[in-house]
């Protein structure tokens, strides 16, 4: 079977972690393909909220395999802890999770050289979630990381302490004072956990599922506008988090791919520093905040609330090639009376209806206002039952971005998803 996509259409914190879960009874194996503890993704079923980093969101079902690809940067200490949080509620994911050898591993210095960036960067500063993301990925790309399979190897240590001792040297340049001696140990104590796991060869592994007619879904992290190529760069992440990433993050050709669902919240987010035309500073920005308790999954941190923007989102389905969307947080409209809808950016007097290089600060966006359904959608669980300006709403965006709306979420749990006749 080809492999469907999964991902976030805008600058993450979609609700990837919900949907997955509510998919994965559909699949043979649920695999993470890029990105690292920088993601957090929130599941929520039989009264408990969980926060995934690392670990792929299928992992609460035992029929389903979990695979972290070579695309992913891991984090030693956050993978342990992670799975010790999911075994304290009684999911044993040594069975189920498996890790590529060629995943890289995230470095105590890697934290440290991304806070002294950041640092240096002073109010230009990206808003990292500060978990060594980009500096790991730097190391990949300049050919010098250390990967998970490099720690079944004799001669792990020296190539470990090479690596720090080249970053303690970026870091004094970088005049950034730091104190490692009890997170080296910590790290080199999470890493003989994970010499015990499946670490497997993930191109292989995946492509035998593919042969043997497995179902396989790839889950992405973070979000399209933080894609390091197509977001809003610099203020992005540092990996190729749109579908074309898939193909090199577990090893799958380009066409084992299937579906691509892209999923968006019916408002916009953002946290972190950079663009975001829709942006609101006024009491709806505040009613999206609170009522959808917009407040960072692994940093805490508030995150910006705006309208939806249809031009950004026509772009991440361009990227992306999106067959299907989902709609998520529904619900958090609810009590509004009214909602808008970018619908074009106009920059300099002219009008844009495609994404433009970059987003400056002085882009107006055109709105198209709709009368809100001002009802509680959080106990429906069919299309018919929602609210004829709901439908509407939904009507608008798939005649606009040509793509059908298949799922309707109306609250953070499991059950509260709404499937379209044709899913
Ligand atoms: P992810 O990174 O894409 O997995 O998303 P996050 O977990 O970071 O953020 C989404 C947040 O919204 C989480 O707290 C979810 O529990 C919550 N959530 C997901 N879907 C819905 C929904 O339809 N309605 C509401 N109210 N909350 C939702
Ligand atoms: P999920 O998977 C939202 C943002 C950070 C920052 C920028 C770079 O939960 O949707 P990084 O730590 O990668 O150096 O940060 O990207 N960012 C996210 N924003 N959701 C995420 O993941 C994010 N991962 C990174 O806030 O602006
Ligand atoms: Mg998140």
């Amino acid at each position: 079977m080809k492999v469907d996509v999964l991902l976030g259409l805008q600058w993450g914190d979609e609700g990837k972690g919900k949907i997955v879960d509510f998919l994965t009874p559909n699949y043979n194996v649920i695999a993470r393909f890029q990105g690292g503890p920088n993601a957090g993704h929130t599941l929520e079923f039989n009264n408990i909220k969980h926060v995934l980093h690392t670990i792929p969101s299928g992992i609460f079902h035992d029929n389903t395999e979990n695979l972290i690809g070579n695309g992913v940067v891991i984090d030693p200490i956050i993978l342990i802890s992670e799975i010790e949080k999911a075994k304290a509620i009684g999911t044993d994911i040594f069975k189920t999770l498996l890790i590529s050898k060629k995943a890289h591993l995230i470095l105590p210095t890697h934290r440290l050289l991304d806070a002294a960036n950041e640092n240096k960067l002073g109010k230009n500063k990206i808003g990292s979630t500060l978990k060594g993301i980009g500096p790991c990925y730097t190391d990949k790309v300049a050919r010098k990381g250390l990967r998970v399979g490099d720690i079944l190897s004799n001669d792990f240590i020296k190539k470990f302490n090479i690596i720090i001792e080249s970053h303690k040297q970026q870091l004094d340049f970088l005049e950034f004072e730091y104190d490692l001696e009890s997170s080296i140990q910590d790290w080199l104590n999470a890493i003989d956990k994970i010499r015990m796991m499946k670490i497997v060869d993930g191109e292989w592994f995946i492509n035998h599922a593919i042969t043997n007619n497995k179902k396989i879904l790839a889950e992405g992290a973070q979000g399209s506008l933080l894609d390091i190529d197509y977001g809003s760069y610099p203020f992005v992440t540092s990996s190729n988090t749109i579908s074309a990433g898939v193909c090199t993050g577990l090893g799958i050709a380009p066409n084992k791919t299937g579906n691509i669902l892209g999923i968006f919240k019916a408002y916009c987010t953002r946290v972190g520093s950079g663009p975001f035309p829709t942006e609101l500073f006024d009491a709806d920005g505040e009613n999206l905040r609170t009522e959808g308790n917009e407040f960072g999954s692994t940093t805490g941190r508030p995150r910006r609330c705006g309208w939806l923007d249809l031009v950004a989102l026509k772009y991440s389905i361009m990227i992306n090639g999106v067959s299907e969307l989902y709609m998520m947080k529904t619900d958090v409209l609810d009590s509004f009376q009214k909602i808008k809808v970018a619908t074009a950016y106009i920059i300099d007097g002219k009008r844009h209806t495609e994404m433009p290089y970059e987003l400056s600060q002085n882009i107006e966006p055109e709105y198209v206002e709709f009368k809100a359904w001002n009802t509680d959608t959080s106990k429906f669980s069919k299309f018919s039952e929602l609210p004829v300006e709901l439908l509407q709403y939904i009507k608008f965006i798939e005649e606009e971005t040509g793509v059908p709306i298949k799922i309707v979420s109306v609250g953070p749990n499991r059950n509260q998803t709404i499937i379209s006749d044709n899913f």
